[in-house]
């Protein structure tokens, strides 16, 4: 049985005053909640201090969005997973479309993050998703392979338990635009199908898969009600207590 992961990824949103405040709203909206899930914010980095510091005691967790594959050293920029340890994070995103976009990501360099979250005792959440002109070309499932692939390869089966895949269809990111749940469960199932393939098929059950892409309370209710969906990285509608709050609720 997989434990629902609702994830917030608030990507470069919420300055340590924002971030305070709204960390300060969820966790009140959070004292009266009953549930099974595990919630978790990724803030900016800057934020990360002062969203843990809220969350300390009530469960809730917080996470990075992105991270180097080097400890330290000069790399102008960047942070490693033992700065992101040292904050008490749990969960380090990996491969976002953004990223992978704007930062020229390979599938190499995010399946080496993976492994070096993973590796330092952290939990990658690796993003997978295609394109809108690879969803119309049909070449989807193959991009998906290879994103996928390329992480099962330098992990492994042991590692399954600690790994979150995020199935993002760019098209569907801060669009507006949902897969239906139908298309979100065949993908997840076809993801899912990998890791079976390439780690056997009791670790692929305890792989938590989440849909990222315009998740908000009018469509959580079907995608997580989907069986191969174990949860939801929300961008957006995680920016106001109001929908993320909702969405922990659906999820219940
Ligand atoms: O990481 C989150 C995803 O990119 C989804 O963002 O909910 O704003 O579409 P969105």
């Amino acid at each position: 049985m997989r434990q629902f992961l609702i994830a917030g990824n608030w990507k470069m949103n919420a300055g340590p005053k924002e971030a305070k405040a709204l960390a300060d709203q969820i966790a009140e909206s959070w004292e009266d909640k009953d549930t099974n899930s595990e919630i978790l914010i990724c803030p900016p980095f800057v934020s990360i201090p002062f969203v843990v510091k809220r969350f300390r005691d009530t469960g809730l967790k917080t996470g990075a969005q992105n991270v180097h594959t080097e400890n330290n050293g000069a790399y102008t920029g960047e942070i490693s997973t033992e700065m992101i340890h040292e904050l008490s994070c749990e969960y380090v995103i990996a491969g976002h479309s953004e990223r992978r976009a704007y930062f020229f990501e390979t599938d190499e360099l995010v399946a080496e993050k993976a492994k070096k979250i993973s590796d330092s005792g952290l939990k990658p959440i690796v993003c997978v998703g295609e394109k809108l002109d690879e969803r119309k070309n049909d070449i989807y499932r193959d991009v998906v392979k290879n994103q996928t692939e390329a992480v099962l390869e330098l992990l492994d089966s042991s590692d399954a338990s600690q790994l979150v895949i995020a199935y993002e269809p760019v098209w569907a990111i801060g669009t507006g635009e949902t897969a239906t749940p139908e298309q979100a469960q065949e993908m997840h199932a076809f993801i899912r199908n990998l890791i079976a393939d390439e780690w056997g098929q009791e670790a692929s059950e305890s792989v938590r898969i989440l849909y990222g892409g315009s998740m908000k309370p009018g469509n959580a209710e079907e995608l997580l009600s989907q069986p191969d969906v174990d949860g939801g990285l929300i961008g957006g509608a995680s920016l106001k207590e109001e929908s993320f709050s909702e969405i922990i609720s659906i999820a219940e």
